[in-house]
Formats: structure tokens, C-alpha cells, sequence
């Protein structure tokens, strides 16, 4: 839920401190420092905001430090300050944390009693506290550092620079995510790759457990039994321009308009040469995919949403009983699982706490598991047994829109691989649905971005200039996605939205209609499309202000109006990504007109590392 970056080598340290922790903003941004080291001394500099205004702090103290650890904070433990920002020293133990320390109320305790004195409120000070103990100790980082491990319970990632230990970086990790990278002039760290890209493509994916001690020249690898070896480094072909703006205004518009390719991405190699699904590249073999009986998708947020849509359309197509759990409350009521049931836990970081919590629960009971995950090498991704990657590429908004995207088609494709081994449809049924997301989908987005369709988005949206409550209602797979509508809106524009089963608001909620209220309606179910008009009309004649997101042949000529998005799609799919791109930028749209900080929005992080 923080960022954490690192360097040490032959050049100035200072600037890469700062582009890397400009990239890593997502992760949290309410206060933000460095630790640089200079001539054996270990200066802070840290304060409540955000890069921009370490940059101005940083201006009186200019630096030529060849070895730091910076932060960027998503404040857990204390509330955004300067004093709880990061970096902590105590005594000669410097250090910038990602995580929760459960205990370290305990420990606080015993350190007060031995005399320590604490200036924050934080998790991350008790722990820089009990490191320090043990350096003074041992005077040894390495042992320092799993002694302070033996003692520490709760998820963290810890940047580590000691007194005493000249252009040494340290790292460590347990449950939260940390990469090293090694670049020519020298080596890194940080909590996620693209804030490395600008250095380097050279990585490796700290271990649970495994210390690293970075010096100019060398990286070194402890384990358990403080045995040294050195990492082996993966080549990443991401890109920093994949990670930049490229002229958008920001990076949740850059997304959405890189939706088309990202669907294209998830499928290429997944479709075999007769058109239908085949998961062969993925390394998973055919006789995992026969002994499935049950499937339980498991995720968080918007990855939930993707999962409901998945679990629908599994059911739909192979007849294989499917059911989504929010993973925070997965491994609490933990359902019936028997012979043949799969876990499938969908998510765009990899490194989601929750989720990463349901999956290490499902294995340690037996249930095989299957990550669907955007992020190459996260944690996710090594531990499930399994790993279909969506290839979304680097997505920086906090708000999900190409990440959820991917998923969906990859669950769309996962359920036409299901009716194709389960033989619940013919091959030329599989085939022409899956055209309709391969052939169809892609063009059916783009038709959703042309100039004129944006400038329906912003007509649309001025309805929530000044309006502070909305629904979303749909029927069937349109409620599903209704619930990726109302998150979409409310996280980024603060308008407080629900979405409802559009039959299901008559049974108390259609109380809260008032004159004026938002309804946004989504209709791309023919079959449902009577009833689902009949349900608009009951809160349009309560006084709703209704927009429709409709298929051209769900709508009868007189229902269209100026708040009407039409769509033309023919494939069932592709009218479901045509509505998702309507849904998104009406989303986009709504926040830019109420001045929201649309790619940071408050109080959120985009990787969710604490439960
Ligand atoms: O990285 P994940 O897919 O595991 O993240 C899950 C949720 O935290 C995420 O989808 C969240 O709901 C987004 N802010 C939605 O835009």
C-alpha cells in the first residue's frame, strides 16, 4: 500500500529517488521522504503531501548522495504527517516500510521499557526500533535483520540503510512485494517494476524470507540459514513509455483508450488454429482442466466484479457451478469444497493482501488454484498453481479499466475452453462466440471512443455537477456490470452510487428516487429488455433523470433521447465491453467536471497490500 525504492551505485542517487517515487504515487500518496547517504552520513528529508512537495523541501538541501531509500506513504498506523512519514530512524537503523506490523503494539511496549523514545504514531518506527536493538547488538545488518524477523508478525517490505554500513541498501520481505533490479550503474529496489523501468529491465522478484544486501557492485541473497548466493536476474519487456501519459490528460484515459489492444494482448497466442480457446502456452496441461468440477473465483474490487461475470458466463457456457467470494472474507467461512473443486483468484496487481490470504488458504487445505493476474512475477502469480497472465500491460490509475477489461475476456475465453473440453457446445458455436471478442470486440471499443461519442460522455456527465447520489440498474450480466459502473463513479467523482438489480429496486430502495436523481440504466440482454424498460419507467416517473447505456436492439425509437448511449455491437460481447467503455467514461468524465484527482483519487492505493 506504500511504494518503497532504493538505490546505490556509481550515480546520483537523488533524482532516480524521486522519478521512481513519481511512479510509484499510485501506491499511496499522502506523504512522502528519502534517506540519503552521503559521506557516511544518513540524512532524511520527508513531509506530509506528495512528490511535488518533498521536491520544494528537497531545494534546501541539495544532495549528491550515491546511495538512498525513498517512500511513498498510504497511511495505516497514524495519520498523514510529517513525523509519520517515511523514513524512521532510530538510533543508526534508517528505514522505509510497506505493510503492517500486527504486533507491534506488544513490542512497542517492550522497547518503551527499554528505554527507546518514539516520535510517530507509526507500525513502521516500532520496527526500525527492534532492528535497531539487534544492529546494536550483533553490529552485523544481516543478523540484525533476522533476528528483528524471528520477533516481527504482520506483512512487510522493508529499504534499509545502518549507520556504519557505507553504500549498503538492504532489503527484506514477507508478504508484501519488493523487486530488485540491476542496472549499469549500479543496483536498486523498489516495491513494483515500472518504477525501475527508466533504469533498467534487469529484475528478480525478492523471496518470502530472503534478505538483500545491494552495495555498488554486487547484489547478495540470505536465506533462512544465512547461506549467501546471488539472484538471477529476468528481463522484463515492459517499457517506461508504456508507464508514461503519452499526451492524455491522464493515465485512467490512456487506459481506457489502450482497452481495444489490451483485449487483443489477453487473446493473442490463446486461440488456436481452428478458432477456439486452447490455454496450451499457459503450461496447463489438459487433464487439470478435465478433473474440474466446481469453481470458486475468488478477488477483490473490481477483480470481484470481473469474477461475477466470469462465474456467470462458466455456468452459462460449460455448466460448471461457479461461485465468487470477496477474498477478505474467503478463509472466515471458508464454503464446502470436494473432488474437482478450483480456485481461481483474479487480480491486476498480484499483490492484493486479501486475496493473496484466500489463495495461500485454498493451498494449504489441498484445493488447486488457478491466478488470473496482470502483473508478471508477482506474488500471486508464483504461488497459485497456475497463472493465466491478462497482458494488460503496466496500468497506473488507481481505478481499474484495462485490468478489469482483460479479465473479463480471459474469463469469457476460460469459459468457452470449458464448454470446449466439457463438450457442452458445438466447436462452431465456441468459435463464432469467441470471434465475437477476438474479431468483433476490439472495433466495437474503438466505435465507443470516436470524437463524437466523447462528447456524449460529457454532456451526459453534467448531470453530476452537482449531484451527490446515483444508481446504476440493469438485469442479468447488465447488473454485474452495473456494480463496475457505481464503483467506477463513486471511487473517482465521490458521487455516492449503488447499483441495483434494476427489478430489485421497486422492493424498498426505490424510495430514495427523488426529483432529479441519476439512474444510470444499462440494457444489452434482448431477451431481458422489456422488463428491464419496464423497471426504468418506474423511477422515471418517480422523477429520475435517466440515462440509458443501450443495445440498438434493446430500444424502441421513442425511448432514445440526448441521455441515451446507443449501442451498435452485434456480438452479445462485444456489447458488454461496448457498455463497459460507456460505463468507464461516463465514470472519466463525471470526476473531471467535479475537479476529482482522477488518477489518484483520495483515500485509495492501487495495490492493496494490507488485509
Ligand atoms: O490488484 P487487484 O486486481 O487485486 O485489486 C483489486 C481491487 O483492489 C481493485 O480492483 C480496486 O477495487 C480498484 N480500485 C477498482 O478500480
Amino acid at each position: 500500500m506504500c511504494g518503497i525504492i532504493g538505490y546505490t551505485g556509481e550515480s546520483e542517487a537523488l533524482s532516480k529517488m524521486t522519478k521512481g517515487l513519481s511512479v510509484l504515487e499510485y501506491r499511496g500518496y499522502d506523504s512522502v521522504g528519502v534517506a540519503l547517504q552521503e559521506d557516511g552520513e544518513i540524512k532524511t528529508v520527508k513531509c506530509r503531501g506528495r512528490i511535488g512537495d518533498l521536491e520544494e523541501k528537497l531545494k534546501q538541501s541539495p544532495s549528491h548522495a550515491r546511495c538512498a531509500i525513498g517512500h511513498t506513504r498510504w497511511a495505516t498506523h497514524g495519520g498523514p504527517s510529517d513525523r509519520n512519514a517515511h523514513p524512521h530512524r532510530v538510533g543508526s537503523t534508517v528505514l522505509v516500510h510497506n505493510g503492517i506490523i500486527e504486533n507491534h503494539k506488544q513490542l512497542k511496549e517492550r522497547l518503551i521499557d527499554l528505554g527507546v523514545e518514539f516520535s510517530s504514531e507509526t507500525d513502521t518506527e516500532v520496527a526500525a526500533a527492534l532492528l535497531d536493538l539487534h544492529y546494536q547488538t550483533c553490529n552485523d545488518p544481516v543478523k540484525a535483520i533476522r533476528r528483528a524477523m524471528e520477533e516481527l508478525t504482520g506483512s512487510y517490505a522493508f529499504g534499509i540503510l545502518f549507520d556504519g554500513a557505507k553504500g549498503e541498501v538492504y532489503a527484506v520481505r514477507s508478504g508484501s512485494p519488493l523487486i530488485l533490479a540491476k542496472g549499469k550503474d549500479g543496483y536498486y529496489l523498489a516495491s513494483d517494476m515500472t518504477a525501475l523501468l527508466p533504469f533498467t529491465n534487469l529484475y528478480y522478484p525478492l523471496k518470502e524470507g530472503e534478505i538483500a544486501r545491494l552495495t555498488p557492485t554486487e547484489a547478495k541473497l540470505f536465506d533462512d540459514e544465512s547461506k549467501e548466493h546471488a539472484p538471477t536476474w529476468e528481463q522484463t519487456d515492459m517499457t517506461a513509455e508504456a508507464a508514461q501519459k503519452d499526451g492524455f490528460a491522464h493515465f485512467m484515459l490512456k487506459e481506457i483508450f489502450e482497452e481495444a489492444k489490451a483485449v487483443e494482448n489477453a487473446l493473442a497466442s490463446r486461440v488456436d488454429e481452428n478458432g477456439l480457446p486452447d490455454f496450451a502456452q499457459d503450461g496447463i496441461d489438459a487433464a487439470f482442466w478435465k478433473r474440474i468440477r466446481n469453481i470458486q473465483i475468488v478477488a477483490c474490487g473490481s477483480a470481484m466484479h470481473a469474477g461475477l461475470i466470469g462465474a456467470r458466463l462458466i455456468e452459462d457456457y460449460a455448466a460448471i457451478p461457479t461461485s465468487v467470494y470477496i477474498a477478505s472474507e474467503y478463509r472466515y467461512h471458508p464454503p464446502v469444497t470436494g473432488e474437482g473443486t478450483l480456485v481461481i483468484v483474479v487480480s491486476q496487481s498480484g499483490e492484493t493482501a486479501d486475496s493473496l490470504a484466500a489463495l495461500r488458504y485454498a493451498k494449504s487445505v489441498g484445493i488447486p488454484t488457478l491466478g488470473i493476474v496482470n502483473a508478471v512475477g508477482t506474488t500471486i502469480a508464483r504461488e497459485a498453481d497456475y497463472c493465466i497472465y491478462t497482458y494488460a500491460g503496466p496500468e497506473i490509475a488507481v481505478a481499474t479499466t484495462k485490468g478489469y477489461c482483460t479479465q473479463v475476456a480471459v474469463l469469457y475465453l476460460l469459459a468457452l475452453h470449458f464448454a470446449k473440453i466439457r463438450q457442452t457446445m458445438s466447436p462452431t458455436r465456441i468459435k463464432g462466440l469467441l470471434d465475437g471478442l477476438r474479431v468483433e470486440t476490439p472495433y466495437a471499443i474503438a466505435e465507443m471512443l470516436t470524437q463524437e461519442r466523447m462528447q456524449a460522455y460529457r454532456r451526459i456527465a453534467q448531470v453530476f455537477q452537482d449531484r451527490d447520489h446515483a444508481f446504476y440498474i440493469g438485469r442479468g450480466r447488465d447488473y454485474l456490470l452495473s456494480m463496475e459502473g457505481a464503483l467506477k463513479l463513486k471511487e473517482i467523482s465521490y458521487v455516492h452510487t449503488e447499483a441495483y438489480a434494476s427489478g430489485e429496486l421497486k422492493h424498498g430502495t426505490i424510495s430514495l428516487i427523488e426529483d432529479g436523481t441519476p439512474v444510470i440504466a444499462l440494457c444489452t440482454e434482448p431477451s431481458l429488455a422489456e422488463k428491464a424498460e419496464n423497471n426504468v419507467h418506474e423511477v422515471e416517473s418517480r422523477g429520475a433523470h435517466v440515462i440509458r447505456i443501450y443495445r440498438a436492439d434493446c430500444l424502441k425509437k421513442h425511448e432514445a433521447d440526448t441521455d441515451t448511449i446507443v449501442l451498435n455491437a452485434k456480438s452479445d460481447i462485444a456489447c458488454f465491453f461496448s457498455a463497459m467503455i460507456a460505463v468507464q467514461m461516463i465514470a472519466y468524465e463525471a470526476a473531471v467536471r467535479r475537479g476529482c484527482d482522477i488518477d489518484r483519487p483520495r483515500n485509495l492505493a492501487k495495490s492493496v497490500t494490507v488485509e
